[in-house]
């Protein structure tokens, strides 16, 4: 089915749902007083995605880039925001306007009344008169903030207006003489979540929850990798998760020493662990979750030894987790549990102060311990302080301190790759044990706590369903 002689008009997907939308604007309104802070005559600028042709007619499914979701909650592409701290307009969005014709094959866009009714917009014009308005809409801004690299239009239009203004400012305009990236702003807003963004992400936690537990239930030997990826997304699908985070891992013996292994085609052989590094998302927020269980239902000794030391090595590093501590404190914590684990399984021999400076490890623990999650799978927000004062910018600076409302996946493995230097019965083991952590005032919350991954849970889980 194509749209009929609507060469050039795109297909949209189903218009955006008006939601709690006073969220976006007190988002916009506390990264307008971090604008306001580089002067008084700032303006921001975020793009949102475009439609990618996956072939004729037919587009890749759309999902709106985080940033531009979260500042605004307009779900459909092509549209501009415009923030002007202070103005009498602060907030312009230009939208795709509302097309009778496309509208029968895909159904209505917000259009510029949407835009405004729906989501917020002091003024909203259609996409196409961007080039025209935006200059105006600047008058009198010294200041943009944009993120370049993110949409060639809007960077265009933007050089040409520098350009414009800079011969107009002889006889009076106000030059742009500065555009700033606005990425590391929001990055800093992003990286700490409101109840509501957390509340997504138990949703999407507990969907993902729900999905593990069906294929672990569904996981039998004989069964393909995809045909256990059926049960979990359909699961998730089946309780309202319009989309995966990421794509799922589902990955059988020695396929789960490959990282991000998505082939998800080998079948699951009698005796080999399944590893689940999977992820539903809910209003935009994804969850990340990996266990790892035996496809019969029975832990190898092996294979258990080497679970062990992995669930051993994340229990330590999540029981760190508090506001104070630093970023990778959380990693060096399970790093160490890792390495005498390794050095109790015969992998290693050496001590724990030797083998950890000379990352004897790697090849088993290659990954860090964790990782940002929100509306990314690996979200914004910087894990190292900015660098000082100092001049000393290519000196690492410290790893940021936790604070409350930060949400981070604690996910320690160890891969024994089947040409390892390791002892044969553990060669073609991989084990990753994943958890979403939120920082609290006094503490940690385990948001993932709920999905089992004790080994006896997991044993009497697996393979449960009826064949
Ligand atoms: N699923 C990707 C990761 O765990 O980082
Ligand atoms: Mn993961
Ligand atoms: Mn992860």
């Amino acid at each position: 089915m194509s749209p009929r002689g609507a060469s050039g008009a795109r297909p949209a997907r189903a218009p955006a749902t008006p939601r709690a939308f006073d969220a976006f604007a007190r988002r916009r309104a506390r990264l307008a007083r971090e604008l306001a802070r580089a002067g008084r005559r700032t303006a921001a600028l975020f793009a949102a995605g475009h439609d990618a042709m996956r072939n004729g007619d037919v587009e890749h499914e759309f999902r709106q880039p985080s940033t531009f979701y979260y500042l605004t909650g307009f779900e459909e592409p092509d549209a501009v925001a415009l923030l002007r701290p202070g103005h009498a307009q602060p907030y312009v969005l230009f939208v795709r306007p509302h097309d009778p014709a496309m509208a029968i094959w895909v159904g209505p866009r917000a259009g510029v009344e949407g835009a405004v009714e729906r989501y917020g917009a002091d003024a909203a014009y259609p996409v196409e008169e961007l080039d025209q308005r935006l200059p105006q809409l600047l008058d009198g801004c010294d200041t943009v903030y944009y993120s370049f690299g993110a949409d060639e239009r809007v960077e265009r239009l933007l050089t040409r207006t520098i350009a414009a203004r800079r011969g107009m400012a002889q006889r009076g305009a106000t030059a742009i003489e500065r555009v700033l990236d606005p990425f590391a702003l929001v990055a800093a807003q992003r990286v700490v979540k409101s109840a509501e963004e957390v509340a997504a992400l138990r949703r999407a936690i507990d969907i993902t929850g729900a999905g593990i537990a069906a294929a672990m239930r569904a996981t039998r030997p004989g069964l393909h990798e995809y045909e256990v990826q059926a049960v979990l997304e359909a699961e998730y699908r089946r309780l309202g998760s319009p989309r995966n985070g990421f794509p799922s891992i589902v990955a059988a013996g020695a396929n789960a020493c490959t990282l991000h292994y998505t082939a998800n085609r080998a079948e699951i052989r009698d005796g080999e662990l399944l590893l689940l590094d999977t992820g539903a998302e809910y209003d935009y927020y994804g969850a990340d979750v990996t266990r790892t269980f035996p496809a019969n239902g029975r832990f190898s000794a092996a294979q258990r030894a080497v679970y062990d030391v992995v669930l051993a090595a994340q229990a330590a590093a999540i029981a760190l987790v508090a506001p104070g501590v630093r970023f990778h404190e959380v990693h060096e914590r399970a790093l160490r549990v890792i390495v005498d684990g390794l050095r109790d399984l015969g992998v290693l021999r050496g001590t724990r102060a030797q083998l950890t400076k000379d990352a004897a490890y790697r090849p088993y623990f290659m990954h860090a311990t964790s990782h940002w999650l929100g509306l990314d799978v690996h979200d914004v927000g910087a894990y190292r302080e900015p660098p000082g004062a100092d001049g000393a910018d290519s000196k690492p600076t410290a790893s940021v301190v936790l604070r409350p409302g930060m949400v981070l996946t604690v996910e320690p493995g160890l891969y024994i790759a089947p040409d390892a230097k390791a002892p044969r019965a553990l060669r073609g083991i991989g084990v990753r044990i994943e958890d979403d952590i939120l920082v609290t005032r006094t503490g940690h919350e385990n948001l993932s706590r709920g999905i089992p991954s004790a080994p006896a849970e997991l044993e009497a889980l697996a393979g449960a369903a009826p064949a």
